[in-house]
């Protein structure tokens, strides 16, 4: 594939990524931004590209996009909080001044942006501001003048102080105006701590630290409420990460989608995997709100989606989303069961499906006795070749698992006088009883990938229809 020309200077950004989302996220920097430098941590994904921000913006499998100010080696063991602040986060003036004019020209560019939908003075959730997920824990006044943001995990802590300091003057001509006052750069530090530095530095400490520190440097001023940039700090084992985030809301955060029900990352994770070509029928047999839907759609412009759900109310949500994005061109819904799929055999070339689990989708079917039954109907509409990628909860991950080994044990005993079938890439190995019955014959697995939904872990698995299955098997 001939690399697009490169019409900018390269910079250097890394996004978040939720939980088993890295490879994703990476891949997809590549594919879509011909990033170079590409590597990644857990929950982070660091890249160089010459792409134009906007496109950078357009990245699906990310939480939240950072402009990489610095990422240093982890703070040293010993030494005095502020002193190891100073010299090793502080550092220079001018990589700190660069950075804000960097900031400054992207911001700039990302003018009216979607994702940076609120005006100053007039936020309607200052929580969500900056990007701050609504997982993070509540938002509280501690103590003299730290704002604290309580972390999910114990191990990972996090800070915005706020510092009060007296307005720093710009040059009067920038703005035009001769002699009148203009307004210093205004900010806040959001720290985060894990590993054994959370356990040797308290992160509300840490953050105030930083915070008067890049006052003192740089004279700009802190503003908890509403700041003009927010300055992002991970100190970890690995590394110390410092970024300025460029949108206000996380990249998760669908301007097109009404209603999300799956995690749109997620979902946009499954739908990367079905192998959706121009022409394609895809079908989600259980799409609730139709997430799955919506980012396969959005991604893959010349395919068609199909859409069912037993819950007639679920299905008028997804009607919304789908007028919502303007999609009714090429997704159509309908009220079926996944036991009895109302489309023809080997009619659909990718069935993607989030089967439900949990308390906020649980139905009153045991999804455990169903699965083999739900798999199977899956299996009879995907054409050969077609693919299937599910997303299930971990004891429904550790079922279906058994299957397909008790699947590829039978295949390796019909087949007498040959070798034992290799597992293929992502089959799961181990012994069973040859004396079962191969419960999905043409499903080739392909791999499994564990992502996090939040609270809880999800397991993505992907197979190949490789075969037609014989009646009756
Ligand atoms: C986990 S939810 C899907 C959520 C969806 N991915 C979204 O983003 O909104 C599972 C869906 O399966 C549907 N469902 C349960 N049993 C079903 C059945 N037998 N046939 C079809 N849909 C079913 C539920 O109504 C629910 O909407």
């Amino acid at each position: 594939m001939k690399e697009p020309r490169c019409l900018s200077r390269p910079l250097q950004y890394y996004c978040t990524a939720g939980k088993g989302m890295e490879q994703f996220l990476a891949t997809e920097v590549v594919c879509k931004l011909s990033a170079s430098d590409v590597n990644h941590v857990t929950g982070k994904v660091f890249f160089t590209t010459c792409a134009d921000v906007k496109e950078v913006t357009g990245l699906k499998s990310a939480e939240r996009l950072f402009l990489l100010l610095k990422r240093l080696p982890p703070l040293a063991e010993k030494g005095n909080a502020a002193q190891l602040i100073q010299e090793q986060i502080i550092g220079e003036h001018q990589a700190w001044t660069d950075a804000l004019s960097l900031w400054q020209s992207l911001r700039k560019a990302l003018e009216g942006h979607d994702l940076d939908p609120v005006g100053r003075g007039q936020s309607r959730k200052r929580k969500r501001e900056w990007g701050e997920s609504e997982r993070e824990g509540p938002v509280f006044e501690g103590p003299g003048q730290v704002k604290c943001h309580v972390p999910d995990m114990e191990t990972e802590k996090e800070a915005a102080p706020r510092v009060g300091l007296p307005l720093v003057d710009e040059t009067p001509e920038e703005h035009g105006v001769p002699g009148c006052q203009p307004k210093a750069v205004t900010f806040r530090v959001c720290c985060r701590t894990s590993g054994a530095v959370s356990r040797r530095f308290n992160f509300q400490d840490l953050g105030r630290m930083i915070g008067v520190a890049i006052s003192k440097q740089l004279g700009w001023r802190t503003d908890l409420k509403e700041p003009d940039l927010e300055v992002n700090v991970h100190l970890s084992d690995d590394h110390s990460v410092l970024g300025l985030p460029l949108l206000r809301l996380p990249l998760a955060s669908r301007s097109y989608i009404k209603t999300a029900g799956l995690r749109c990352t997620v979902a946009w994770a499954m739908a990367s995997l079905a192998d959706i070509k121009p022409g394609s029928c895809v079908l989600d047999p259980m799409c609730g709100m139709g997430t799955i839907l919506l980012e396969a759609a959005k991604e893959y412009q010349n395919s068609f989606f199909l859409g069912m759900d037993i819950d007639g109310s679920q299905l008028e949500k997804a009607r919304e989303n789908v007028q919502f994005a303007e999609l009714n061109q090429r997704i159509e819904l309908l009220q079926s069961s996944v036991t009895a799929i109302p489309v023809p055999s080997c009619s659909v070339d990718a069935v993607i499906c989030d089967i439900p689990f949990g308390r906020k989708f649980g139905c009153k079917a045991d999804m455990a006795a169903s699965l083999p039954v739900i798999v199977k109907e899956m299996e009879r509409v995907l054409c050969v070749g077609g693919v299937l990628v599910l997303l299930l909860s971990p004891p429904l991950s550790a079922l279906l698992r058994r299957s397909c080994q008790r699947a590829a044990a039978a295949a390796a005993v019909s087949q007498p006088g040959e070798p034992p079938s290799q597992p293929s890439p992502g089959r799961t190995g181990g012994t069973t009883s040859s004396h079962a019955t191969p419960v999905f014959p043409s499903l080739e697995p392909l791999g499994v990938h564990r992502v996090s939904l939040g609270t809880t872990d999800a397991l993505i698995h992907k197979f190949r229809k490789v075969s037609v299955p014989r009646e009756g098997s």
